[in-house]
């Protein structure tokens, strides 16, 4: 399988504490930074599908606004049952594009 660096936004877009969701090919992709830090990670709720770029982001963690799981916004590790139930990918900045690894 092969990886490769593509580009899903740009810094600027997103403040501190923030996410937005991009579309990525038939991938939906939640985008975090948090504590000067990017994150990205599946954009649906492993629960039911929310939409967990619209979560509210705290201590590196993120709360799906449907029914409240969380998960570790570097892992996706689930914070009650600890199960990496939502997938995570590399992410990078370069030259203030935001760029994540995915399988192509
Ligand atoms: S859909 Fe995210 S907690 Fe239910």
């Amino acid at each position: 399988m092969n990886h490769q660096w593509t580009p899903v936004a740009q810094a600027s877009e997103i403040a501190d504490g923030e996410a937005i969701e991009v579309v990525v090919g038939e991938q939906i992709l939640a985008i975090f930074r948090s504590d000067g830090q990017w994150f990205a990670m599946d954009g649906m709720c492993a629960h039911q599908g929310g939409p967990i770029a619209q979560g509210k982001v705290a201590d590196g963690c993120v709360t799906c606004p449907w029914h409240g799981w969380q998960y570790d916004l570097a892992t996706g590790i689930q914070t009650i049952n600890r199960q990496p139930l939502m997938q995570t990918f590399p992410i990078r900045e370069v030259d203030g594009t935001i760029e994540v690894e995915l399988e192509k």
